[in-house]
């Protein structure tokens, strides 16, 4: 595990971003990543467009999301549509490699589609798909993806893909599982903010109630996890 601590938010993104860019450009293959959603990354998409439009092949890169909300596209809630909006819609990059989770469609049906879907795409190790790159956020009550605290055990779905709830919202949400997160070569965790910090301290100390934190559960196999934090998020450490 390597942690990172910058600055502020903006470094954060800035040195992310690079990060993010030099990954893609390293390759020649084909890359399968899976975005998260939340407002962190939203800075990281919108200095991926502006900044790496034309030195990144695009055609290379296959994006797919962590979790998506259960509402249309066009949704201001939608994960997809707010990344359609700052960065898919600004880079050439071919339609066939939009990967979105149909959050307009039944919950249940779009889980065991793109579960599905993850199968056909990527490589399986262990008979499960496999990320080049999972990018995380973590939420102040230590959710990742979609998996929150009240509803940990889906964390160790047999399925590729689960149908979660928002504890306070109720809104239905489809997340991948955490043996997918896990089986990814490399996983990141973008966090920042104050309000991170203690679940911050807990999980990567192992104190308090960490072992409730989804958060906490995200160990992938190949040992590459990387954290990205901002001096607010790392405050407590
Ligand atoms: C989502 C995310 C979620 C997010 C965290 C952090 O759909 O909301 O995927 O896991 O990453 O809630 O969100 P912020 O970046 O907004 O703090």
């Amino acid at each position: 595990m390597r942690i990172n601590t910058y600055i502020s938010k903006q470094e954060l993104a800035k040195e992310f971003t690079k990060w993010l860019a030099e990954y893609i450009i390293a390759t020649s293959e084909q890359l399968h990543i899976a975005l998260s959603g939340g407002s962190t990354p939203k800075m990281i998409f919108e200095a991926l467009a502006e900044e790496y439009l034309d030195k990144i092949d695009w055609s290379l890169v296959q994006f797919y999301w962590g979790d998506e909300r259960c509402v249309p596209p066009t949704d201001e809630d939608s994960n997809y549509g707010m990344t359609a909006e700052l960065l898919l819609s600004k880079i050439p990059i071919p339609p066939k490699n939009i990967n979105r989770i149909r959050g307009e469609d039944h919950p249940v049906t779009e889980a065991g589609r793109y579960g599905n879907l993850l199968e056909d795409k990527l490589s399986l190790a262990d008979k499960i798909p496999r990320f080049d790159l999972v990018i995380l956020g973590m939420g102040d009550d230590g959710h990742t993806a979609s998996i929150f605290p009240h509803e940990i055990p889906l964390w160790e779905s047999e399925d590729n893909c689960v149908v979660a709830e928002h504890p306070v919202s109720g809104q239905k949400r489809i997340s991948i599982s955490g043996k997918v997160i896990n089986n990814a070569k490399t996983v990141v965790f973008l966090v920042s903010g104050a309000g991170k910090s203690a679940k911050v301290r807990e999980i990567l100390k192992c104190e308090g109630e960490y072992l409730d934190y989804p958060a906490t559960l995200v160990a992938p196999t190949s040992g590459n996890l990387i954290w990205f934090l901002d001096k607010d998020a790392a405050q407590e450490l």
